[in-house]
């Protein structure tokens, strides 16, 4: 089914330049990109945005290094979205990502770790509405 999904290259990913790069991911998988924007998320939006985990122990260390520089905040449009954007990510911790996945190729620790996708098109709805109003997002007629 014709989904959406919310994506965020993350300030490790972004201090190294690979912005294009991780674009150039998602265009390929048949993603296209139909809102984007760089933000430098405050500490109260990084808390919102993660509130679920507000409280697991990696909650502070999460906040600090989300708000420690620059992120690109995307919405992704295609087939089966979230699952594919899930798929080019791949897993959480980078250790145990498939090679060729983003967070095998650019993130270090599960905590530093490259990039953020929805879990579920629910989760989708929700995180985008966080960041995006509707005008922000062009939907392609062509
Ligand atoms: P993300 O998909 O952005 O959602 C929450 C983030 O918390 C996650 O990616 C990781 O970068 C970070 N994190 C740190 N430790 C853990 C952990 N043990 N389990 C899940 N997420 C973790």
């Amino acid at each position: 089914a014709l989904e959406r999904t919310f994506s965020i290259i993350k300030p490790d990913a972004v201090a190294k330049n690979a912005i294009g790069a991780i674009y150039n991911r998602f265009e390929s998988a048949g993603l296209r990109i139909v809102a984007s924007k760089m933000v430098h998320l405050s500490k109260e939006k990084a808390e919102g945005f993660y509130a679920e985990h507000k409280e697991r122990p990696f909650f502070g260390a999460l906040v600090s290094f989300m708000t420690s520089g620059p992120v690109m905040v995307q919405v992704l449009e295609g087939d089966n979205a979230v699952v594919r954007h899930r798929e080019i990510m791949g897993a959480t911790n980078p250790a145990e990502a498939a090679a060729g996945t983003l967070r095998s190729d650019y993130a270090a620790s599960i905590d530093e770790n490259a990039v953020h996708g929805s879990d579920a098109p629910e989760s989708a709805a929700r995180e985008i509405a966080y960041f995006f109003s509707d005008e922000e997002i062009c939907p392609r007629t062509r």
